[in-house]
């Protein structure tokens, strides 16, 4: 009888899986099963390379905790966060970038224009601009939801020295749909490497550091949120963020200030957001 072939295998396989009931559950793992196996084949995978890959998720697995997710960040420096942020983005809204995994929910409302960090986070910066639909017309009652890490390069929440929500608020447009909020000029930050994903990078090669960002959240009542970044545009790491989340529509200049802008500030930068109905073309 002649031995079974990789095709003849990956076909069972496929079929033990065709009476999945969900159809959309049957589609994922049809399309996983067939891309794995056709990965083993394709890089005639030994044993011991599969052992050392099952080690590898198990040691993720064993890094997350309830402050940390070491899979989040696998799936970022793998480019699979970003490819899954393009695939569902709603045409002609503002781009979406990586969450990451320092976002907290429940920072406190502020004022429009309120400082968000110390003096110590940074040089002060001022961020502005409109939040808008498709066609342009400005949203009432649009939040920015923003955070970011100080000048040393870490949240709050990896930093005992700095207060809770430092770097962190909430701004809830007008009429005009406009807000600004002051923050510092964002810096570089190295994602934290002292895990199996650290160990990736090394073995790979590639730098850890992402590209200097302020984050945000951006919705409206009616709207698909954006959950997106600014990016310095005189970052060095633009050209290879480590977690590929940087978008060209996302960069923007910290301009410093000069006549005719407010005096407590060095930087200015001006951000506009357009947001999509749902349902919206992706
Ligand atoms: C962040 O920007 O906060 C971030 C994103 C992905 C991985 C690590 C950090
Ligand atoms: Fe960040």
């Amino acid at each position: 009888m002649a031995a079974m072939t990789p095709a003849q295998l990956t076909g069972r396989v496929l079929a033990a899986y065709q009476g999945t009931p969900d159809p959309r559950l049957r589609e994922l793992l049809t399309a996983l099963i067939g891309h794995l196996h056709a990965f083993a084949v394709q890089t005639r995978l030994t044993q011991q390379e599969w052992l050392a890959g099952l080690e590898f998720l198990t040691a993720t697995g064993r890094t997350c905790d309830d402050q940390r997710q070491e899979f989040i960040l696998l799936s970022d420096v793998l480019g699979l966060s970003s490819l899954v942020d393009l695939v569902n983005a709603a045409d002609g809204a503002t781009e979406s970038t990586v969450l990451g995994p320092f976002y907290v929910p429940g920072a406190p409302e502020r004022r429009m224009g309120e400082q968000i960090g110390r003096p110590e986070d940074g040089s002060p910066a001022l961020v502005r601009g409109q939040v808008t639909d498709l066609a342009g017309l400005p949203l009432d009652g649009a939040t920015l939801d923003v955070w970011q890490a100080s000048g040393n390069g870490l949240y709050d929440t990896q930093d005992p020295q700095q207060p809770p929500f430092n770097l962190r608020g909430i701004f809830r447009t007008g009429p005009d749909g406009r807000f600004e909020f002051r923050t510092v000029r964002p810096a570089s930050y190295p994602v934290p490497a002292d895990g199996p994903v650290g160990d990736l990078l090394r073995g790979s090669a590639r730098h850890g550091w992402r590209a200097a960002h302020v984050h945000a959240i951006v919705s409206a009542p009616g709207y698909r949120p954006v959950t997106t970044h600014i990016f310095d545009a005189q970052n060095p790491y633009l050209d290879s963020d480590t977690v590929f989340g940087v978008k060209d529509s996302l960069i923007r200049r910290f301009r410093p200030t000069g006549p005719g802008d407010p005096g407590d500030v060095r930087y200015v930068a001006e951000m506009d957001f357009a947001l999509a109905r749902p349902g919206a073309a992706t």
